[in-house]
């Protein structure tokens, strides 16, 4: 019986023959095993000498079973490893990777250089309540600033008694927000997505400002002027710059100013900072006692000032991109033109 289960062992090629034999030996009707229920039938004398070799002869058995299986393993290992060999010298393929869209790598350079200045980072909701989108900023429901902002409304069915909302038509509500939520003194820009119903070259439906808001005890326009220059030297890059603020209106500030930027036309192509012409880049103001009530400030103790910018007109600026709708077209081309997408 030893010699025969031995011999197949050796003999066993793969795993599986190696399993036959460990059945037929040692399985439940294997013939070892069918011999040690034989025991049962013998005298205690007998039993105690057949059992003891029937031991021996199974333990041997076993461990010769287990030696082959590692053996026929390391065998299979060995074959696979001269099988499948791998050239790690051999370049890899390159994969097309995604990159930052222009309009958020342009939203980062504003908030890093606005943090530079204390500006923490405020945020709302682009579906707004027309209270914040409008009254709070002192723009009652007949006044004409309403239809000047070509607004979305969110549709309300019949019974809906909720508050009218709109997809918020600038980042000012934000304001309002900013100051319920912190108070005075404050200094917050709120970067995002706001939305008009407008589209031609310079105007998409969908369009992204940035919001500036600074309260304190005696905040001034000249504190205004400061920041503003000071983000344009750092944005633009430029060594000079001349802001010009054009008296204007918005019923949220008072006074109000549009700011021009100083720069030139030169054979077509717009250049920042020096030149003979103007560029208007943003809508600011001291921001108007009637809005600071709204957001729970006390206009006679604190005033500020506030500012509203198009994130994707100064990028266009920025970068000499002369369609705004190429933006949000995802033409990989375009990006690529412009160094966007490797
Ligand atoms: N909200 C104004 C707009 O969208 C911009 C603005 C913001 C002007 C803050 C003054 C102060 O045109």
């Amino acid at each position: 019986l030893r010699t025969t289960y031995l011999a197949r062992v050796a003999d066993a090629a793969d795993a599986g023959m190696l399993e036959e034999v460990r059945l037929a030996a040692l399985g439940k009707k294997g013939e070892i095993s069918l011999k040690m229920r034989e025991l049962g039938r013998m005298t205690p004398e007998e039993r105690q000498t057949t059992g003891a070799a029937l031991n021996r002869l199974k333990d041997e058995i076993d461990a010769a079973l287990r030696a082959k299986k590692t053996a026929l393993d390391d065998a299979a290992l060995d074959e696979r490893l001269r099988g499948e060999w791998l050239d790690v010298t051999l370049p890899g393929r390159p994969r097309p990777a995604g990159t930052i869209h222009p309009v958020s790598q342009v939203t980062e350079e504003v908030t890093a250089i606005f943090a530079d200045m204390g500006f923490a980072v405020a945020e709302g909701p682009q579906v707004e309540s027309d209270w914040f989108n409008f009254d709070a900023l002192n723009i009652p429901p007949e006044h004409p600033a309403r239809q000047e902002h070509d607004t979305f409304f969110m549709h309300r069915a019949e019974g809906d008694d909720r508050p009218p909302h709109v997809l918020r038509t600038h980042t000012s509500p934000v304001q309002i927000r900013a100051m319920q939520e912190t108070g005075a003194p404050i200094r917050v820009i709120a970067p995002g997505r706001v939305y008009r119903m407008d589209m031609d070259q310079t105007h998409t439906p969908m369009f992204h400002q940035v919001e500036g808001l600074a309260i304190g005890r005696d905040i001034s326009m000249a504190n205004l002027k400061w920041t503003l220059e000071e983000f344009c030297r750092a944005f633009f890059e430029l060594d000079e710059v001349e802001l010009r603020f054009r008296a204007s209106h918005f019923p949220f500030t008072e006074p109000s100013a549009e700011v021009d930027i100083r720069c030139s036309w030169e054979g077509g192509t717009l250049k920042l900072g020096q030149g003979d012409s103007w560029l208007e880049i943003l809508g600011s103001g001291m921001v108007h006692p009637k809005v600071l009530q709204a957001g729970g400030i006390d206009p006679t103790k604190w005033q500020g000032f506030a500012f509203g910018m198009g994130i994707d007109r100064i990028a266009m600026l920025k970068y000499g991109i002369p369609d705004l709708r190429a933006f949000f077209e995802s033409d990989l081309r375009w990006l690529r033109h412009y160094g966007f997408a490797a």
